[in-house]
């Protein structure tokens, strides 16, 4: 293989011997109007056990387009602030603004206590990386994650962006990532069996030498942020149970260049890889129609801030 070029002055981007990300100062918690509709767990942190049903009503379903609809449109405003220099707290305030212009909660806000609206993971950070004065780097890959809660149902969806121009190999990986995705979306349709999902994410990063987190995995999302069903993104034997229409859920593969085992921050929160090498994710809700899939997380015309790395 020829060597690539590197730009100079920089440790080797994608490399284990980047600097890793440090956290900077967490802000307060934004606030929400009082006339907006709250999911139950706002006031106290706890969702408590899940209990509802991994299928939804008809109402639900058109609930879940409006959701999906409003986390797509805020996550490609999100995607247009990424810049050098642009602070992931930055990034949180216009988020939680635009979901709130939309009349929707900000789903992440004191989930399980997380204490901002939105997530954002940065090069090592697998999830839940917490918005706070880190400037973006030149270089720099970032996960941003947004959930809407509108209408008595969620939205959640997520993209990586690149920060300025980034290195051979993180645009591999955040291209594959979102292509593993795609493919996984091609075998939702009633009848199929759960695996399918991971089998496909699987063998697509595998191609692309290229791990699969196992420790976070897609899940049943609608009237609940997270319920009870659980979609695992490596292939998973046992999991012959068959998708039927109207059941809800995510897909949200999260790949990366080494190591596929986490470390959690003290904030309790960010995932980051053990070997410090980087993770991209990409995520999109859907519901399970009579002869296939209808993804929830586009915008009106069919478009998400996916679309920018398709090609
Ligand atoms: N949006 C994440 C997911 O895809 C969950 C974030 S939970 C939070 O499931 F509390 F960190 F916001
Ligand atoms: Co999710
Ligand atoms: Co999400």
């Amino acid at each position: 293989m020829a060597k690539r070029k590197r730009k100079g002055g920089r440790a080797g981007l994608g490399d284990p011997s980047e600097p890793p990300v440090r956290a900077g100062l967490v802000g307060p918690r934004r606030t929400v109007p009082a006339a907006i509709g709250r999911p139950p767990y706002a006031l106290t942190g706890e969702p408590g056990p899940s209990t509802s049903n991994v299928c939804r009503t008809a109402a639900e379903i058109d609930a879940m387009r409006r959701a999906g609809r409003a986390a797509a449109e805020v996550l490609t405003i999100a995607g247009s602030l990424v810049a050098p220099g642009v602070t992931t707290d930055a990034i949180d305030a216009r988020v939680h603004d635009e979901i709130v212009a939309r009349n929707g909660y900000p789903s992440p806000l004191n989930y399980r206590g997380f204490p901002k609206s939105v997530c954002t993971s940065i090069n090592e950070v697998i999830c839940h990386g917490i918005p706070d004065t880190r400037q973006l780097r030149d270089g720099d890959i970032i996960n941003i994650d947004v959930t809407v809660f509108l209408d008595g149902v969620h939205g959640d969806t997520s993209c990586t962006f690149f920060v300025g121009e980034v290195d051979d190999l993180s645009a591999m990986l955040v291209r594959e990532t979102r292509q593993s995705l795609y493919k996984a979306i091609d075998t939702v349709r009633p009848g199929a069996p759960f695996n399918a999902i991971g089998r496909a994410i699987e063998d697509h990063a595998s191609k692309h030498r290229l791990g699969v987190v196992r420790d976070f995995i897609g899940h049943g999302v609608g009237t609940e942020f997270h319920s009870n069903l659980q979609i695992p993104h490596y292939f998973h034997p046992r999991l012959t149970q068959q998708m039927e229409p109207t059941m809800s859920f995510t897909i949200e593969p999260m790949l990366t260049l080494g190591a596929i085992d986490c470390v959690i921050w003290d904030d309790d929160w960010t995932a980051v890889t053990t070997d410090g090498r980087r993770t991209a994710q990409f995520e999109h809700t859907m519901v399970v129609t009579t002869d296939g899939v209808e993804l929830m997380t586009v915008t009106e015309s069919g478009a998400c801030a996916a679309d920018m790395h398709a090609g």
